[in-house]
């Protein structure tokens, strides 16, 4: 039982997941990929449960990427279905367990229907003290960097930032979320070895773990065999083993 090898005063702070093979998982099976991303959001309803029972902070799901709206109308459309049928259908179990529902990403390019259904939800949970569930809706990485520079760029013209003083810290700050921490694990399932254009800013120290599971059969026990896996690695932190050890 992996769970027995879990160091449960290490469980890491920010998970973050590349929810991928939904489609390929459907085709495999001779079904459609709607499907096929159907069952998948029959995962993020379970990997959510099992992430906040974890004692998991933040656990952000890469849902719907800004690159993702250029797949073939039908299974955009579709996709936009299923995420208003998860927020009706799972609202009510998130919100009885405490947690937190927000949105990274420029949700102003979804439906309405959906942005509807968002806004219901985050409404609703946005005084809920246990896990923090962020979607990364409409998302991209260097769209968020983009639209964090115009927002300090126009803060710069009206003179309420001096360029001089621009940091990390205060450019973290423009982003989609400030009050997220950098994730410390990064999940990628569905067999690919690339970011993908997500929290390109936040990753900069994650650690990352990849796995040849498709998202349609992605449970509690590949989520807790990647945190064991995060609990073996070494944040180095650009520093020497010796050096963390105390040792100099
Ligand atoms: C991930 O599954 C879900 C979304 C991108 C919305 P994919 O639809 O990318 O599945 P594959 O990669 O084609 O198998
Ligand atoms: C990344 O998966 C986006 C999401 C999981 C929402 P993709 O399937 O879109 O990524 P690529 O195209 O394989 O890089
Ligand atoms: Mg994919």
């Amino acid at each position: 039982m992996p769970e027995s090898r879990l160091r449960s005063d290490e469980i890491p702070r920010h998970v973050a997941i590349i929810m991928d093979g939904n489609g390929r998982w459907a085709e495999q099976r001779g079904i459609s990929r709607l499907e096929g991303h159907r069952e998948g959001l029959g995962r993020v309803r379970d990997i959510v449960r099992a992430a906040n029972e974890l004692g998991i902070q933040y656990l952000t799901l890469y849902a719907f990427s800004l690159e993702n709206w250029n797949r073939p109308k039908l299974e955009v459309d579709g996709l936009m279905r299923l995420l208003s049928e998860y927020l009706d259908a799972e609202i009510d179990e998130v919100d009885r367990n405490g947690i937190q529902l927000r949105t990274i990403g420029r949700t102003e390019r979804l439906p309405i229907s959906v942005q509807r259904a968002v806004d219901g939800a985050i409404e609703r949970t946005k005084n809920n003290d246990q896990m923090k569930l962020v979607f990364a809706l409409s998302y991209g990485g260097r769209a968020e960097i983009v639209d964090a520079a115009r927002k300090l760029l126009r803060d710069a013209e009206r003179g309420e930032i001096d360029p001089d003083h621009v940091d990390e810290k205060t450019f973290g700050a423009y982003l989609y979320d400030p009050e997220l921490p950098d994730p410390d694990l990064l999940i990628r399932t569905g067999a690919e070895y690339r970011v993908s254009n997500f929290l390109l800013w936040q990753i900069a120290y994650t650690e990352i773990h990849t796995t040849h599971v498709m998202w349609p059969e992605f449970e509690k026990a590949n989520l807790v065999e990647a945190i064991i896996d995060y609990q073996e690695r070494e944040r180095r932190y650009g520093k020497t083993s010796a050096q963390l050890r105390g040792e100099s």
